[in-house]
C-alpha cells in the first residue's frame, strides 16, 4: 500500500468519555498563555456529551466545548488545535460542527470570549456586547473580545 503525500484529512466527531485525557492535554497546552481555563478529566468525562473532537489518523488534534450559558445562549469554550495541525481548517471545522449541534439543541446564539477575534470574524461572528455576560464575567470580557453569531432556527437545516 502506498501512502499519499497529501496531508491526511481530519474528521470532526462527538467526543466520548475515552477522549477525556486527550482533551485535557490539548486544553493544558493553552492554559499558560491564558487562552483557556484548565479542565479536569472528571469534568470532561462528565460533560463529554458537550465536547467535539477533531481526529486525524486516530489521534485527537482538536477539541471544543459547547457550554450552555443561558437557555438560548451557548458559549464556544475550550477550543484548541494542536500547534502542528493548525491552519488546516480543523478549528473552523470544530466551530462549524459546534454550531450545528447548538442549533439542534435549540440555542439561538453562540458566543466566544477570546483573543482570537480575527478567527471568529472569518467564521461570521461579530463583536458584540452580551448583557448576560455582565453579571458574572465582566472581568474576563474586559480583557478579551466577545464575538457572537446568531444561528437561526434549526428547521432551516436538516
Ligand atoms: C484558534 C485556533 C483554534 C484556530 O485553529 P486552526 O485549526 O488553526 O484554524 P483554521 O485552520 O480552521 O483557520 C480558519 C481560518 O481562521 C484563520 N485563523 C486561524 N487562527 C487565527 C488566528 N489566531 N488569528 C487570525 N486568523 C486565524 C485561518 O487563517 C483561516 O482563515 P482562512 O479561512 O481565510 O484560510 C488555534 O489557533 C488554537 O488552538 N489556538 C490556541 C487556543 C485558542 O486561542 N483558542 C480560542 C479560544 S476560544
Amino acid at each position: 500500500m502506498t501512502r499519499s503525500d497529501a496531508p491526511p484529512r481530519f474528521a470532526v466527531r462527538r467526543a466520548t468519555t475515552a477522549d477525556a485525557g486527550a482533551i485535557v492535554a490539548l486544553i493544558e497546552l493553552n492554559v499558560p498563555s491564558g487562552e483557556l481555563l484548565p479542565r479536569s478529566a472528571d469534568f470532561v468525562q462528565l460533560h463529554a456529551d458537550h465536547f467535539l473532537v477533531a481526529e486525524r489518523e486516530g489521534r485527537v488534534i482538536g477539541c471544543v466545548h459547547l457550554d450552555e450559558y443561558a437557555p438560548s445562549l451557548a458559549e464556544v469554550r475550550s477550543l484548541a488545535v494542536v500547534p502542528e495541525a493548525q491552519g488546516l481548517g480543523a478549528g473552523a471545522g470544530l466551530v462549524d460542527a459546534l454550531e450545528r449541534l447548538a442549533r439542534v439543541r435549540g440555542y439561538a446564539t453562540v458566543f466566544a470570549v477570546s483573543n482570537s477575534g480575527e478567527f471568529f470574524r472569518r467564521l461570521g461572528y461579530e463583536e458584540r456586547h452580551i448583557p448576560e455576560l455582565d453579571r458574572e464575567r465582566s472581568s474576563v470580557s474586559r480583557y478579551k473580545g466577545v464575538h457572537a453569531k446568531d444561528l437561526g432556527p434549526a428547521s432551516h437545516r436538516r
